[in-house]
């Protein structure tokens, strides 16, 4: 059993999930020292790295260090190998992030080891949309009829990917916003409004980061104009609806797509994903680790 993208999931799943993510904020997991988990992280990562490191050991399991910089991936070895090599040394779940949309592929079907994507690519990013819905879920105790638009790099954002199929699937409106270059072909049916427009009609609106590594300011407009134009500036928070919140998956370039004093003001939840993001893991870790026992059991009956 794997967690890959959200897709696989029924409707039920992904309550299910977010509702142990909620239960585990107050009650404290029977350990599991009987498992042994690893992060293989082939992309940078500080958040999803360590809120899963951090959701492991909240869950009593032993974590298997592993740097990719010194691992044997540099003299060669596929990533097929080395999670072979994980599966026999008795490691029972692996994260992995890659720089390739849809590694898993490769792997599916032929590792016994339970994998979790941390983010392919431009393709899923499972964990950040589930903390995003937990953080909706907490403050609106619904998502039929939500307004949320998702503003920034379309296009290269499996956070924007993943989270616009679960928000719809889950009955809310989502609407883009941000210049159209970065518009996604593969996501035409989802409207676009102008940044104005996404303030005044929005419960959640959730920034996305503008990815320096693929676009260089001054191509096309400077930091400046990116915020004036595009961006949540503290003149367009006034706009906001009443009790509607700002979300961003972080890193954050403050000062960029949004202003540097709304990145922790009063509606932001930036800081509530991120804790939210420790309980989320450790209920998607629960989750993986429960479809695999059961599928054990089977085989064994
Ligand atoms: N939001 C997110 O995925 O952050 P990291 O790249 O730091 O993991």
């Amino acid at each position: 059993m794997h967690f890959l993208t959200l897709d696989e999931l029924t409707v039920e799943d992904i309550y299910e999930v977010l509702h142990q993510a909620e239960a585990l904020k107050n009650h404290k997991p029977l350990p599991r020292p009987d498992l042994y988990a690893v992060n293989l992280f082939f992309e940078n990562s500080t958040r999803t790295k360590c809120s899963f490191e951090m959701a492991q050991r909240k869950l009593g399991m032993n974590v298997l260090s592993f740097e990719a910089g010194t691992a044997s991936i540099s003299k060669g070895e596929s990533l097929y190998d080395t999670v072979k090599t994980l599966e026999a040394i008795g490691v029972d779940v692996a994260v992995i992030r890659h720089s390739e949309e849809r590694y898993f592929d490769a792997l599916k079907g032929k590792v016994s080891i339970s994998l979790i994507n941390g983010g392919d690519g431009m393709g899923h990013h499972p964990s950040q949309c589930m903390l995003d819905l937990l953080t909706i879920y907490q403050e609106f105790g619904r998502f039929k009829g939500l307004n949320i638009t998702i503003a920034g790099d379309i296009r290269h954002s499996r956070v924007a990917r993943s989270n616009t199929y679960a928000l719809k699937r889950l009955g809310a409106n989502v609407n883009f916003s941000g210049p159209t270059a970065w518009r996604d072909p593969d996501m035409e049916e989802i409207s676009f409004i102008e940044m104005d427009q996404a303030v005044k009609e929005s419960d959640v609106v959730m920034l996305l980061r503008v990815q320096h590594e693929r676009h260089a300011f001054g191509e096309n407009f400077t930091k400046q104009e990116y915020h004036n134009q595009y961006g949540l500036t503290l003149e367009r928070e006034k706009k906001m609806k009443k009790n509607s919140i700002i979300m961003h998956p972080a890193p954050v370039n403050r000062g960029v797509e949004i202003a540097d004093e709304l990145v922790e003001c009063e509606r932001s939840r930036i800081f509530k994903q991120m804790k939210n993001g420790v309980f989320t893991r450790m209920a998607m870790l629960q989750y993986v680790l429960a479809k695999r026992e059961e599928t054990k059991h089977e085989l064994i009956n």
